[in-house]
């Protein structure tokens, strides 16, 4: 998945040859999972039409405050589009344009959004080698680049005069490739590697029959969603499951016992940043495991039970750099319990789960928290979706986690 997944990315079409490529970059955005709204300036509209562009991104394009060919005409709203956009996107942008936005002058539609915009500008200049070399040009460059605009710069090759040189707009791909990198090198934890443990395990009696609870895994899912669009590599130890995650970002790990996530997780602790424990790990498993179908019989059947290994407790134990969360579900005095669990297993946080809570709890798409750091300092969050859960649980650790000490 792109970290262009499901953001809104605003076109701006400025008027050079390069625009006839434009109908690519739509396609490669809406392939990384964007939505598309086009811009564009008149002259633009010489090198590829509006009716490509809109049949491409799914959405009528703009080029003028009104639409004057229709008996009703509305007001394109330049404020409202600006403010749409998670990112607006300038490309081909021409001499002619750059310097316009260099200097805050606004004789056109593109030019007014652009700076009604909030969101990151990117821009992919396109002209002639010697336009792309002027100082006039570089003053431009440096003062877009001083408004926090970004640059994408343009390549070497044959030019529409024929000339060879610099002043190419960059490859639709090399385009997106490279707002994808921007984006994801800016997210808080790019370069960060996070582990989460999630669902139930299973502790085999024989080879059909195990100790199981009703854990779904749904919460640490969340978790590795939410850590993966804020850039973390992230690897998933889950017990068995129904639910999967498709991310660039993300290494799934399937394990059916205690001892499976055991292991598992300690291959993984020591490069590891951040660790969310939420699994229900069994605290018991079979001592001897039955290596054939257990038979019926009148009598009582004992089974006698030993303690897993506690995950949690034995990485807290060995802890360094690593910032430790994990997760308590208790049904009375919750928040000493989960305070002294806090201490006993040396984290950093603890998330709070009361089952006295409804709506929070096994099985449900729904959780209410009480998040405790290493202070004892305790905050409650109200019932949420257990994807809003997973942001507030690391919006908690931004807060505190040391990430440049990681
Ligand atoms: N945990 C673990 N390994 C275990 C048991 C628990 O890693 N064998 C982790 C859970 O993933 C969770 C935390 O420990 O993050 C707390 O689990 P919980 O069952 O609430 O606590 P326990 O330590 O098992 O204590 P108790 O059951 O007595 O409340």
């Amino acid at each position: 998945m792109s970290v262009l997944s499901g953001k809104k990315v605003l076109l701006g079409i400025t008027g050079g040859i390069a625009a006839y490529k434009t109908a690519f970059l739509v396609r490669h955005f809406i392939k990384a999972g964007a939505d598309v709204k086009v811009v564009m300036t008149d002259k633009a509209k010489s090198f590829i039409t509006p009716l490509t562009l809109s049949t491409l991104s799914k959405n009528p394009v703009i080029s003028s405050f009104t639409q004057e060919e229709d008996e009703n005409d509305v007001w394109n709203n330049h404020v409202d589009l600006g403010l749409w956009a998670d990112i607006m996107v300038i490309a081909p942008a021409t001499a002619n344009t750059l310097s316009k936005m260099a200097n805050g002058i606004c004789d056109n539609f593109l030019l007014a959004v652009y700076l009604s915009a909030k969101c990151p500008v990117y821009f992919a200049p396109a002209m002639d080698l010697d336009m792309y070399k002027h100082e006039s040009t570089s003053k431009s460059f440096k003062a877009l680049k001083a408004y926090g605009n970004v640059m994408i710069p343009a390549a070497h090759g044959e030019l529409a005069s024929g000339l060879v040189g610099e002043g190419r707009m960059a490859e639709p791909e090399d385009i997106v490739a490279f707002i994808e990198k921007d984006i994801q090198g800016k997210l808080p934890l790019n370069n960060k590697k996070v582990l989460i443990t999630a669902g139930p395990t299973y502790e085999a009696i024989d080879p059909v029959r195990f100790i199981g609870n009703h854990s779904t895994g749904r919460m640490g899912f969340e978790l590795a969603t939410t850590a993966a669009h804020l850039g973390a590599e992230v690897v998933l130890v889950t017990g068995p499951t129904h639910f999967n995650l498709d991310h660039s970002l993300v290494t799934i790990e399937r394990v059916t016992s205690a001892e499976e996530m055991y292991k598992t997780v300690h291959n993984y602790y020591s490069s590891t940043d951040i660790a969310i424990l939420s699994a229900a790990v069994a605290d018991y498993r079979p001592k001897n495991v039955a290596d054939k179908k257990i038979k019926k019989k009148d009598a009582a059947l004992t089974i006698e039970l030993e303690p897993t290994k506690d995950i949690l407790a034995s990485i807290g134990a060995i802890k360094e750099k690593q910032f430790l969360v994990g997760f308590a579900l208790e049904t009375n005095d919750e928040l000493e319990n989960a305070k002294k669990k806090l201490t006993r297993k040396n984290l950093d946080a603890i998330v709070l789960n009361s089952l006295n809570d409804e709506g929070a709890g096994f099985g449900k798409p729904t959780n209410k928290i009480t998040f405790i750091d290493r202070e004892m300092n305790a905050t409650a969050f109200e019932l949420k979706s257990k994807s809003e859960v997973a942001k507030d649980i690391f919006n908690e650790i931004l807060k505190r986690a040391c990430l440049e000490n990681l």
